[in-house]
Order: structure tokens, then sequence, then C-alpha cells
């Protein structure tokens, strides 16, 4: 039998009592026990559906007060207990989970196969979606957390007494958040602007200037995670939501430290925006899609200015079909700046989610703070390595170096007693169990000290975490030197040196080895990602340090080191607010070209920004390069675009006229066949990219960029790409009398081959004070097709001529 407390959150409470036997039985009935009452279709399993309205259909306002009546009348005409529920109230249709108002044309219900095969015989219905669940972008294993704070990239100077985002409101989808944080402090904030009109779930009290709203969406989690309601709602305390909003906008916190390093004054990107949190995610389970929508549907309602989103799809999701591209292109269309993470499942080509091009789609890349610590060999050699395990008081002296003689990952106590580790340092491999575990298992076998080899993809980038020995993270080169010593010397000893926090490592920023990678499914001929922007070891708030063992009486700390394109995400939604703030009347699609034209395609050494095997990261890994929130600013011109704008691309992409309309909804349908189309390539997009399919080519694309920057202005274009491609600009110059201004060019690349791998190159139009930049990517192909596995899709030599 059903739990009756599930039906309480079915509906209000107060019609659970007045039509309770109808709607348990007849309408909400789950178990085949309980199917009994019912009979007729409402037999069988139910299972969560996305269902799609036709367009025609448009409800008729004189018979339905709302388009959630209608809805619920859509669903009683194939389930008879949802009629006879309905005429009696037509609000305590349990089934219909979710009526859709902005994102998408349709509502999410619960149908056994018979209703949904009786739906689709109906002349409203388009289409239907089992139910589909979606990940945050932080890897689950502790071994991609690691640490930023305080200092760091935030702010970079574009914080002045006017603006650090102000008076914008973050919208954060997430898995929860923990309101008491310092981080959501609302002292010196002002009350949100007028247009807010959201609400806040907790208890009155928890609600304040900084965090304005706070709501939970679980009507369609709940029927497939079973014991989601209870202690964890309305809203958990999420470790994953609590770090992503406070890195968006959270307070200046001073003191802000992970088990004493990395001291500093903690804030987010625009430490005075609003914060307005929405459940969607559980923590071990996901997002559910449909509970995703509603959120976004009210988001856009409540008027938020930004969505960060850092959750996602597979790689490849129909944007028609995926619920950050349907209710992200209703945002875009309100006006809502949408931010997402590209996904963690990198460094293989053709990873990456989120891919829309009304999005932007942030990749990760590593910052330039470390938690220096060395490993001391007996041999006099030093391999350095990364620690947030600082004993208190620990001495520098050499002891017996060893490593497991089980699987060499120390994942077993009884082999390591065995071998009798006393006193010892141990090596070990990465796998098996959570580092953190490693930690326990070597401790309680005696070990003194442990060092913890990273996995080889991860190159040079260690996620460091408390553990409750002294412990040392290396490298895998430095790992495999390290075995290499206790195989050739027969008393091999080390010593482990702590030394602290330090700045400014040489070659960041550098890709994140986990960060998703292009090309862009969906759509090849739009670059992804974007934008990179720090992802790896970043240092925000959470409710308390998952694995931390604390000393009797301490206090749990606030802050920790998390690693993910989750992290990188937020950090772009908080400097899209500040950019938001000094340019009210910008596009969507202008905050992003402003961000993507003045991004950094150079490390801090001046080197382009490398990958983890060190070779030059790819524009597959970086899109525009590593945000520069001072430059973007100030960018000259932008790329823009309405939202209108995607329709004939969208068409282009050969979409059906279904699922463009689909997308596009609350706008008006559309019939592609009447319109022009535009081919991928012509979108007024800030990057370029050209498909070749045949030798001795020319392909144009065209721009228009809008001048933002000085009103009588003239910019000269300057294009590098390998000798192997000829690219033509015209004109080669633009002149502005005067600010938003558009003025047109095109790009026409020729090339004497199909060429058998991407190339890259740039194109930038430079004035006096602005340099104005698009990365150009050459692939060969249709864009028909994409082979996951063509190995030519990675670029080999990826190199500018000037180099
Ligand atoms: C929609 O209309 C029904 C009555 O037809 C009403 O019970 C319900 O509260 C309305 N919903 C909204 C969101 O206004
Ligand atoms: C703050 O920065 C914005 C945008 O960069 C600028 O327009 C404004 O004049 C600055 N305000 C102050 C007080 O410096
Ligand atoms: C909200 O307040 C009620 C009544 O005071 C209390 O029972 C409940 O535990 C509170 N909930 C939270 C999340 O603080
Ligand atoms: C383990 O090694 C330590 C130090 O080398 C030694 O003192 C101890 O007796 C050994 N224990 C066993 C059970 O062999
Ligand atoms: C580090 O954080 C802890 C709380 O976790 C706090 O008690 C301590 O004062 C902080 N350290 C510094 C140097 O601010
Ligand atoms: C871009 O286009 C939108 C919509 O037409 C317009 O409101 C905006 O002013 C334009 N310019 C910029 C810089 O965003
Ligand atoms: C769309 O279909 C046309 C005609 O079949 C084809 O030429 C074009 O390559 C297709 N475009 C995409 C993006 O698949
Ligand atoms: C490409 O652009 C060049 C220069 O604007 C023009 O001469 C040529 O006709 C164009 N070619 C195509 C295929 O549109
Ligand atoms: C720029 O191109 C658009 C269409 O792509 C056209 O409508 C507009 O008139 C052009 N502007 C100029 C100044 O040529």
């Amino acid at each position: 039998m059903d739990n009756p407390s599930h039906g309480r959150h079915c509906s209000p409470p107060r019609l659970v009592h007045l039509v309770a036997s109808a709607v348990l039985f007849l309408c909400v009935a789950v178990t085949p026990a309980a199917s009994h009452h019912g009979g007729g279709p409402d037999t069988g399993v139910h299972r969560n559906f996305l269902v799609i309205v036709r367009r025609p259909y448009e409800y008729d306002t004189n018979l339905y007060k709302n388009v959630s009546s209608w809805h619920a009348s859509l669903l009683a005409s194939v389930c008879d207990m949802a009629k006879e529920a309905m005429d009696k109230d037509p609000a305590s249709v349990t089934r219909l989970l979710y009526s859709y108002r902005n994102v998408v044309n349709g509502f999410s219900a619960r149908l056994t196969s018979e209703e949904l095969e009786e739906m689709s015989t109906k002349d409203w219905f388009a289409n239907a979606f089992p139910e589909q669940t979606y990940h945050l972008m932080t890897t689950h294993t502790p071994k991609m957390l690691g640490l930023m704070g305080g200092e760091g990239r935030d702010g970079e100077g574009v914080w002045n007494t006017s603006n650090m985002g102000e008076g914008i409101i973050i919208g954060v989808l997430d898995d929860g958040i923990y309101a008491g944080h310092p981080s959501f402090d609302d002292a010196g904030m002002k009350p949100p602007p007028e247009k807010w009109n959201g609400r806040c779930d907790f208890n009155n009290t928890v609600c304040n200037n900084k965090l304005i709203g706070a709501r939970s969406f679980f009507e369609s989690a709940k029927w497939k995670w079973k014991g989601l309601d209870d202690p964890v709602l309305p809203i958990n305390e999420g470790q994953h939501g609590t770090h992503t909003s406070s890195t968006a906008a959270g307070a200046f916190v001073p003191g802000a430290n992970i088990s004493g390093n990395g001291v500093g004054t903690a804030a987010g990107m625009a430490p005075r925006a609003h914060i307005a949190f929405y459940q969607v995610c559980f923590e071990q389970k996901g997002c559910d899609r449909d509970d995703i929508l509603a959120a976004i549907d009210d988001a856009i309602e409540d008027g938020v200015d930004i969505l960060s989103l850092s959750l996602g799809g597979t790689a490849g999701a129909d944007f028609s079909e995926d619920p950050v591209s349907l209710g992200g292109y209703t945002a875009a269309l309100n006006g809502v700046f949408v931010s997402t993470a590209a996904g963690n499942i990198g460094p293989n080509p053709a990873t990456l989610a989120n891919g829309a091009p009304w999005l932007l789609t942030v990749g990760a890349s590593t910052t330039d703070r470390r938690f220096a610590a060395t490993v001391k060999l007996g041999s006099d050699d030093e391999l350095d390595g990364e620690s947030l395990s600082e004993p208190k008081d620990y001495g520098k002296e050499m002891r017996p170096l060893v490593r497991d003689v089980g699987d060499g990952k120390c994942t077993s106590e009884s082999v390591l007693t065995a071998q009798n580790i006393t006193g010892k340092i141990i090596i070990c491999e990465s796998g098996g169990v959570i580092s953190t575990a490693k930690a326990k298992i070597v401790l309680k076998a005696g070990g003194f000290g442990m060092i913890i080899v990273a996995p080889e993809v991860f190159g040079p980038v260690i996620v460091p975490r408390p553990h409750v020995l002294p412990t040392v993270q290396v490298p895998y080169v430095a790992g495999q030197k390290i075995k290499a010593y206790i195989q050739d010397e027969r008393e091999a000893k080390a010593s482990l040196l702590f030394k602290g926090t330090e700045l400014d490592t040489p070659r960041s920023p550098m890709m994140a080895p986990f960060s998703s990678r292009g090309p862009n499914v969906e759509s090849r001929g739009i670059l992804k990602p974007d934008i990179i922007g720090p992802g790896v070891n970043v240092l925000a708030g959470v409710p308390g340090v998952v694995e931390m063992v604390l000393e009797p009486n301490a206090e749990m700390p606030k802050f920790d080191i998390k690693s993910g394109t989750s992290m990188s995400c937020p950090h772009l939604s908080g400097i899209a607010a500040l950019l938001k703030n000094a340019h009210p009347t910008w596009s969507s699609a202008s905050i992003k070209s402003a961000l993507m034209t003045t991004a950094e395609t150079n490390d801090n050494t001046k080197k382009p920004i490398s990958d983890v095997d060190g070779t030059q990261a790819t524009y597959f890994a970086t899109g525009a390069g590593h945000v520069n929130p001072k430059k973007a600013m100030d960018p000259g011109l932008v790329y823009n675009l309405t939202a209108a704008d995607y329709i004939p691309y969208l068409c282009g992409l050969n979409y059906t006229d279904q699922q463009v309309n689909s997308i596009i909804h609350p706008e008006p349908p559309v019939s592609c066949d009447k319109l022009p189309n535009l081919e991928q390539k012509d979108l007024n997009y800030p990057s370029i990219t050209i498909m070749v399919d045949k030798a001795d080519t020319v392909v144009n694309a065209s721009r228009a960029v809008t001048n933002v920057g000085v009103a009588s202005s003239t910019y000269k274009v300057e294009v590098e790409v390998p000798k192997s491609v000829t690219v033509e600009v015209l004109p080669e110059e633009l002149t502005f009398k005067e600010l938003e201004e558009v003025l047109n060019y095109t790009v026409s690349v020729k090339t004497a081959s199909v060429p058998d791998g991407a190339i890259e190159g740039q194109l930038k139009w430079v004035s006096k004070k602005h340099v104005v930049r698009s990365p150009i990517l050459i692939i060969p192909g249709t864009g028909e097709d994409y082979d996951t596995t063509a190995e030519f899709f990675v670029c080999k030599p990826c190199m500018f001529p000037s180099d």
C-alpha cells in the first residue's frame, strides 16, 4: 500500500483529507495491491513521464482558468479516475506532477503504459519522455576535491564600491543549502529588487537579504526515490549546493580555511548579489528532469537574473529533450543569463553536456594555489606533492618507507597488519577506496604516514583531502620514482615535509583532467565549452567537511575544497552578475560574448594554457580560454543575439518543427519550411567553427559586431591560422561612429584539402583600446553523424604560426 505521507506531498494536505479515498485509491495507486481498487486503465505500474503537447491546442481561457486546469483535463481524458477526482476538485489530480507554464508546452504526470498508449492516440499529444536522472557536476569521489580561496582569482579588481553584484538575483539549482552558513549572512545587503516574486520555504527566520528564496522540487523524484521526504525536506543542508551558492555570491567571511591552510577572507564572485535557491537534486541520487524543469519554470517567474546550473545529462542530448536547454531557452527569452557546467567526464573527446548555444558552457581549470608538501627520500631526492594532512607536532626524521605488498592500494587492513607497517610510511596507489578511507586503514594497521599516488590521467594535478595521519599526495610520475627507489633500496626511508599554502604555482591555469571536452556532439558547428574557469581545489562554504575527523570539542570547519565543472560554473554565474550590474541593458548573448572575447589563452608563464599531459590544451578543452573578469567588463565589441535568432539555427540543425516549437515555447510556433534556415557557422556566435567536407573549398561565415566600447572607434582585423588554410575577412577595418552601432563582416576560409584533424586559429578585432578575440576552429565533415570514437578529432599540432 502506498504510504499516505506521499499523498501529503502530492497535493495540499487540506485536499487530501477531502478527497483522500478518491485520490489515494484511484489515482495515486502505485502498488499492485492498491491498483485492485482502481481497475480499468488504472491497473499496472505508474511511471513518470514528461508529456509534450502539440502546439495548436492552446487552451481556451473561457473553459480553463489556467494552464494547470487545462493540463489536468488533458490527463483526465485518458485517466477516468483522474477525471472523477477532477470533477470534484480540479486541483486534486495528484497524477499531474507539474504543469509547465514557461519552459515547455506540456506537463509531467504518472501514467500506466495503457494510459500512455491511449494518450498517444490523442490529437493533442506530441511526445512523452520517460523519467530521467541528471547529475551534479562534481566528481563523486573525493579524488577530485581540492582548494582555492579568499584571494586568488576573486574579483581581480572588478569589485568597486558600486559593483559587487548589487541588485542581481542568482538562481542556483542544486542539492540543498546550509542557510546558517556565514557566507549567507546578509550584513550590508539591501532588500531584493521589487521585481522579486519568489518565496522562501524555510522557516521564516532563515531567509534574509542574501538568501532571498529557497524552494524544493521533488514531485517527480519522490516517486522514483522512496524515502526522500521527511528528514531531508523541505530543503537539505547540501554540501554541493552550499559550495556552489557561496562560490557565486557568498558574503565576505574572514578566517576561512581548511585544516589551517589557505587562510583568507572567502567571498563569492558577486558578494553583494542575492541568492535564490532551488533544490532539485538529492545527494547520492541525482536530479530528476521534470523537477529541474519545474524549478526553472518558477525561477523565471520569480525574477532571477542569472541561473547557475552545475548539473547536466549525457553528452549530445537532443536540445528538445534536455531540461537545461529547454528551460535555458525560455530563460534566455526572458533575459536570464544561464551558466552551466560542461561535465566531468574528460579528458576523452565528445564528452560534453549542455552544448546549446543559448547556454554558457563552462569547463574547469586549475588555480595557482597549492598546499605544498614534499616527500624527501633517503637518497636526498625530493618529490613534490600536496597535503591537507599536516600533523601538529611533526618531526622531520626519516622513517622506513614501504609499499603495500597486497594490491598496492592500501585497501586491506589485514594485509597491512601482517606486513607490519608499524611506525612506517607507506605508499598507496589510487583506486579501490577513497584516500581518506585508506588513511583510516593504514592508521589502524599501525602506519605512521602515507603517500598517495594520483592517477596517471591527472598529470600534475592533485586534489588534496584531510587525512587521519600525515599524508602527502603526489602526482603519478613522482609516485613511480618513489616506487623505483623502494625497489632499489633495501633500507628505503623517507620523511614528509609540509610547506603550507603556496601561491603563483607556475603553469596556472592548466586544464582540469576531468573537464569534459568537445566536440559538441549535438551541434558540432558551435564550439563548446565556451570558456574555462577555476574548478580545481576551490575553497567555498559547506555545512561541514566530509570525512573530517575532529578533535573532541573542535568546531566543524565550514569551508572545504571541491573540484569539478560544478565549481567553475558558479564562478562564471557570479562574474556574469557583475557584468549585468555594470551593463543592465546588455542581452545574455552580449554578456557571454564579453566573457569569451576577452578570455585569456595564456597561463601565468605566458605560454598557451596546457593540458595535464603537458601539451597545449585544445579549443575542445578550453573554448575561448580562461575567464578574465576585468577585461570582460569592457570588451569593446560584442556578438549580440536575440532568443529569436536561434530559431533559424535550430531549423538549420534539421530539427523537426515539433522539436523546434518545443524548445522555443512559449514563442509562437514556427514552420522551418517558411523560414530562412541558418547554418551553424552563421549563427552570430563569439567563436567561429567551420566544417569542411570537400577539398579546395571556400566556406564563408558571417558575423555582426555591436559597439559597446568607444563611440567613435576603428578596429582592424588580425588573423592567425596555420599555413594549410587561408582566411580572408571582409571588410578588414570596421569604423564605428556611435555606441550600439552594428557592423557586419564575413570570414572566408579556404582549404586545399579536407583537414585530417581540427585546425585552430584566431581572429582579433583590434582598436587603440580593445582586442576582441574569437577562436577559429576548422574541422572536417558536414556535421552529421559524429562518431565519438573517431580519433582524428583529437587536435594534434594545434599551434599558431606565431608561437
Ligand atoms: C488553476 O485553476 C484551478 C481551478 O480551475 C485552481 O484550483 C488552481 O489553484 C489554479 N492554479 C493556479 C496555479 O492558479
Ligand atoms: C565601478 O565599476 C564600474 C564598471 O567597471 C564602473 O562603471 C563604475 O564607474 C565603477 N564605480 C566606481 C565608484 O569606481
Ligand atoms: C520550523 O518550525 C516548526 C515549528 O516551529 C518546527 O517544528 C520545525 O522543526 C522547523 N523546521 C525547520 C527546518 O527549522
Ligand atoms: C613490527 O615492527 C616494529 C618496528 O619495526 C617492531 O617493534 C614490532 O615488534 C613488529 N611487530 C610484530 C608483530 O612483528
Ligand atoms: C580556521 O577555521 C577555523 C574554523 O574551522 C577557525 O576556528 C580558525 O580560527 C581559522 N583559522 C584562522 C587562522 O583564521
Ligand atoms: C542586443 O540585442 C538586444 C535585443 O535586441 C538588445 O536589447 C540589446 O540592447 C542589444 N545590445 C546589447 C549590447 O546587448
Ligand atoms: C540538414 O539536412 C541537409 C539536407 O539533408 C544537409 O545538407 C545538412 O548537412 C543537414 N545538417 C545537419 C546539421 O545535419
Ligand atoms: C564568400 O565571400 C566572398 C567575399 O565576401 C565572396 O566573394 C564569395 O562569393 C562568397 N562565397 C560564397 C560561397 O558565399
Ligand atoms: C548586417 O547583416 C544583417 C543580416 O545578416 C542585415 O540585416 C543588416 O542589414 C546588415 N547590416 C549592415 C550594416 O550591412
